[in-house]
């Protein structure tokens, strides 16, 4: 696989954990303070009701914990509030901040149920928690049989004081031995970072279905590229029934260090928050816990099983700063809009040789084969990602010659739908962490399917579980509603049919117009999103509307879809994708002159049938507008008002017909006053079913 690993969880709503670490390296608690909030901001996308940090107190005996309902400004003022309780300008050496943004799961948004969640008034130890800990009930009721007094509703809080409750069990335990005590008894999901009263200056941190990475910024070049994993002998006695009273697990190999002196440590949910620091980092696997203990970082695992690899890669992350900021874009998802004609060069650069009409796909080659020998394709994601199997689906049944499942992943899991040796089986998703798509995975890699990932998230959990992959290389995507990786997810499955049709010579004159289509396809885009200011217009005329029909079908009806979804989860305002050749079926009794309706008419196989359903729509006195290729007057003949895109290859079209679509939506929200990077009741990644 390209570009870094790709070869281990769910989408939870939200959550983003953030702590930093200096040893030996002088920073204000002011500086520190900044840095655990711009953290926090950088993680704001994934959810934000609540958000907290904890701190050492500036005597340093205690833990000072700031948290706040609302977005993460609402901390930050909160926090210069109290910035002479705080000391801010105080300076330290060695120091542990944990930070957290909050999208509530257990219990409603509040101060009280954001994280950091604490074991006591004393603050022995801190946590913050992304994921869902299933199993919370029991572990509560154990622990109030002990004695302990709960605050608030969440689910964490059980983490913050059983693991005080092993503590006073165990004195003598490393913070590390503790926490791995602690995930034993946990079911569920989860990424945690710990801070202690007991243990200043040291941080541990584990995960298990939730992401979670190290980034390391060494004041000197690092020693190895490679962190050992040491094993730590497993003592678990007991069933779940009989909680903890567990026995010590001794550490069986050397504490290594990876560097002793000068150095900062972040521990952050994905890596946009890390990258404006460093650009070293380890992806953590499942049940790995990462401990930092005087400067020096160690990866434990409980057992050995028999897939686990010796040590954890560093990795050097190609991600700038500015991918992830908003330049002078009002929103990251406009942004992202007007990024496309280069992230879609980005998905191809590399792989696509223009000059003899060829693709390597570098994280799939050695497997092509075995796919070339398979029974069916089948593409697999939710949403939008969805969609794009859907846009590229006819394409990979003419190119492949194979039969071509497009499947939801909730609904193929629900259905337990069966899946064979012979199967390939493409994950489809742009944070690699979607929990219906990475359980379907599981569910296909269990019955032998080759598992092949097509993510946007270098180191995520579907990029690992894979077996091999293609990286569609948007780079990062803030805004809540996903464009430029539907663009790239289209183009990374061409990309796989011109692979998969190579020695055809039936289809070489096909091929040969898809990349003509490719090479100009950035340049098309960007002529396309000249027509932002006329979708603004189109804009004015829509907003108040209540309901939006988009009809297409063949190549657009993906567009149809994805427009749709976009109106939906942005504007709030209810929209429907119809294929056009249903229509008749029912959907054209809600056609009359009151009934917003947008037709998408290019000049493919389906023109002539896309025409009737273009004159059934105006001869219900409907008055659509129409998405159309540039001259096409007979099409224009028949709308109220054309949004003309260039002429591509049919199969292509959808890349440039969805643009107008995604800017409608764009500007519908923002008329009826939403935020657009962040729609109500959704989040970036959904990590649970
Ligand atoms: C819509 C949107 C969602 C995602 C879906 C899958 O704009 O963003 O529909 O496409 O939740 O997410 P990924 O692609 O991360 O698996």
């Amino acid at each position: 696989m390209e570009e870094g690993p790709f070869g281990g969880s769910c989408r939870f709503p939200g959550q983003g954990i953030f702590a930093y670490l200096n040893y030996l390296t002088p920073k204000s608690r002011r500086e520190i303070l900044e840095l655990l909030v711009n953290g926090l901001k950088r993680l704001e996308y994934r959810g934000y009701d609540s958000a907290g940090v904890a701190l050492d107190t500036p005597d340093g005996k205690d833990i000072a914990i700031v948290k706040k309902s609302g977005k993460v400004k609402a901390l930050q003022d909160e926090i210069v509030s109290k910035g002479e309780s705080l000391q801010i300008d105080l300076s330290t050496d060695c120091h542990v901040g944990i930070a957290h943004t909050r999208w509530a799961t257990h219990g409603v948004p509040s101060e009280v149920n954001s994280h950091p969640q604490r074991s006591d008034v004393g603050h022995s130890f801190v946590v913050v928690h992304n994921g869902i800990v299933t199993n919370y009930k029991d572990v509560k009721l154990f622990l109030e049989k002990k004695g302990y007094c709960f605050e608030s509703e969440t689910d964490t809080e059980i983490i913050a004081k059983l693991i005080h409750h092993l503590y006073t069990q165990h004195p003598n335990y490393s913070f590390r031995e503790l926490v791995e005590q602690v995930i034993q008894q946990l079911e569920g999901a989860f990424a945690l970072a710990f801070k202690s009263r007991h243990f200043p200056g040291e941080c541990v941190a584990t995960r298990r279905g939730s992401p979670l990475l190290v980034g390391i910024k060494a004041k000197t070049r690092l020693a190895t590229d490679h962190i050992p994993i040491l094993y730590s002998k497993d003592h678990r006695p007991h069933g779940r029934g009989d909680m903890p009273i567990l026995p010590r697990s001794d550490s069986t190999a050397e504490f290594q260090p990876l560097e002793d002196k000068e150095i900062e440590y972040f521990f952050a949910s994905d890596a946009s928050a890390v990258i404006e620091h460093t650009n070293r980092v380890i992806f953590l696997e499942d049940d790995d816990v990462a401990a930092v203990k005087d400067g020096m970082l160690s990866i434990h695992r409980l057992r050995r099983s028999l897939d686990d690899s010796h040590s954890r890669e560093i990795i050097t992350l190609k991600m700038e700063i500015q991918q992830i900021m908003k330049g002078n874009y009002s929103s990251f998802m406009q942004k992202e809009i007007f990024e496309q004609p280069e992230s879609v060069v980005n998905t191809m650069r590399g792989r696509v040789n223009f000059e003899d009409n060829s693709v390597i796909l570098g994280g799939i080659k050695e497997y092509i084969p075995e796919v070339r020998r398979c029974r069916r394709l089948m593409l697999i994601g939710c949403g939008t990602s969805y969609h794009s199997a859907i846009a590229t689906r006819q394409l990979l049944e003419e190119l492949t010659e194979l039969p071509v499942v497009v499947e939801l992943a909730s609904d193929f899991l629900d259905r337990n739908t069966p899946v064979f040796r012979d199967d390939v089986c493409f994950f489809i998703s742009q944070s690699g962490e979607t929990a219906d798509t990475l359980m379907a995975l599981r569910y296909c890699k269990n019955r032998g399917a080759l598992i092949i990932g097509i993510t946007n998230t270098v180191g995520s959990s579907i990029c690992r579980e894979s077996h091999c992959g293609v990286h569609i290389n948007a780079g990062p995507e803030i805004g809540v509603a996903s464009t430029k990786a539907y663009t790239s997810q289209f183009v990374s499955l061409v990309m796989f049919a011109l692979v998969m049709s190579e020695d055809r010579i039936s289809h070489q004159q096909r091929r040969a117009e898809i990349f003509n289509g490719l090479k100009h396809i950035d340049e098309q885009i960007r002529e396309v999103l000249k027509l932002d200011e006329e979708v603004s217009k189109l804009a004015k005329d829509l907003y108040t509307h209540k309901s939006l029909l988009i009809m297409g079908r063949g190549y657009n009806f993906s567009t149809c879809l994805e427009g749709a979804l976009k109106v939906k989860e942005l504007a709030y305002m209810h929209s429907e994708g119809i294929m056009a050749g249903e229509l008749k079926h029912g959907p054209l009794a809600l056609v009359d002159k009151a009934m917003p309706v947008i037709m998408i008419v290019t000049r493919d196989p389906v023109y002539v049938k896309c025409m009737n359903a273009l004159q059934q729509v105006t001869a219900r006195e409907g008055r659509p507008i129409v998405i159309c290729e540039k001259g096409d007057t007979e099409t224009q003949s028949f709308s109220s008002k054309t949004l003309e895109v260039p002429h591509t290859v049919d199969c292509l079209q959808g890349l440039l017909t969805v643009i107008p679509m995604q800017l409608l939506s764009y500007h519908i929200a923002v008329l009826r006053g939403y935020n657009v990077d962040c729609p109500r009741n959704l989040a970036k990644s959904v990590t649970v079913e």
